[in-house]
């Protein structure tokens, strides 16, 4: 549960203390992410964040203290659909106790999917025998996660039960960054597509962000797009793509943040009413019908 007793503390310590393991400005993803201070911790050690948290006042709260151009979203963590080798950390702090097992193990193994090769996993859980649902007896956490290098483990008294704290780093080097990165995320009836730079993708990395939108069944698409100036041809058709897909299922393809040269490109590329353009994502979820349709000839 999220509780705003947790206002105003510093990030917890495993995150202050293994923050030099992420790869230098990487992204991360902050599961559960509460009122935010590890977000906010990783943000100004100049990470790149995506605070995910189910409770709508915790998620407003942590948009409100990272500011514009962060990405936060009020989603159950265990319907987030993202790519994998998507972020070079992820956070899972305090958020374990609150799953079934079954739930549990699901969403851990997504979360490792998640993270890039090199890629580090801060979580804490309960020590067995305190009546949570999902509960590790002494030992067993560092056992879910064979072959990977355990930077930290300890089991030890929390603020409010016995808890093991885990740093984990997944096997293999970190990979090159290509400046291509992207996230997907679901939030109730929209799938969010938030691009990173992604004006210098290539053909299969558009290939793979389309396929990975066709597998999601929401009516409204939102695309941010404030990052493609000068977009290749590659990356109009890809979104083009998902704007023909959402409107396959009869919703609509919402892109926020169009450069306007884009707007040209999409527009002669013969998208009409279902490629619209807000200026920003808050915008764009208000809106249930068009802006408008970009100009065509
Ligand atoms: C104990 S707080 C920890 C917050 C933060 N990680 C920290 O360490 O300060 C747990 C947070 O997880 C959120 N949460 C619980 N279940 C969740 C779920 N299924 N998906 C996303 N967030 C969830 C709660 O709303 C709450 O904000």
């Amino acid at each position: 549960m999220w509780n705003s007793d947790w206002l105003g503390h510093g990030p917890n310590r495993i995150v202050h203390d293994h923050a030099h393991l992420i790869q230098h400005k990487g992204r991360v993803l902050d599961l559960g992410c509460g009122n935010g201070r590890d977000s906010l911790y990783l943000r100004k050690a100049g990470f790149s964040v995506l605070a995910v948290d189910s409770n709508p006042d915790a998620a407003r709260h942590t948009r409100h203290l990272l500011g514009s151009g962060a990405t936060v979203a009020q989603i159950d963590a265990r319907y987030l659909c993202l790519p994998d080798n998507a972020f070079d950390a992820v956070v899972l702090i305090g958020l374990i106790h609150n799953l079934e097992p079954t739930q549990a193990d699901a969403l851990c193994t997504r979360a490792r999917n998640w993270l890039n090769p090199g890629g580090v996993l801060f979580m804490t859980a309960p020590l067995k025998g305190q009546g949570y649902a999902c509960e590790y007896g002494p030992g067993e956490l560092p056992k879910c996660f064979p072959g990977w290098t355990v930077e930290l483990h300890e089991e030890k008294s929390g603020m409010t039960h016995e808890v093991i704290l885990l740093v984990v780093r997944k096997p293999g080097n970190l990979v090159e960054d290509t400046g291509v990165r992207y996230n997907m995320v679901v939030d109730d009836d929209t799938l969010f597509v938030l691009t990173g730079d992604i004006s210098e993708a290539e053909a299969n990395t558009c290939r793979a962000i389309r396929d990975e939108a066709a597998g999601v069944t929401t009516p409204r698409v939102i695309c941010d797009l404030s990052a493609t100036c000068g977009a290749r041809d590659s990356v109009v058709e890809m979104l083009v793509g998902i704007a023909a897909d959402a409107h396959h299922r009869g919703g609509d393809l919402i892109a926020v943040g169009v450069p306007p040269e884009m707007v040209a490109r999409m527009g002669a590329m013969q998208v009409d009413r279902y490629v619209m353009t807000a200026d920003s994502i808050s915008e764009a979820k208000a809106v249930r019908t068009p802006l408008h349709a970009p100009a065509r000839d």
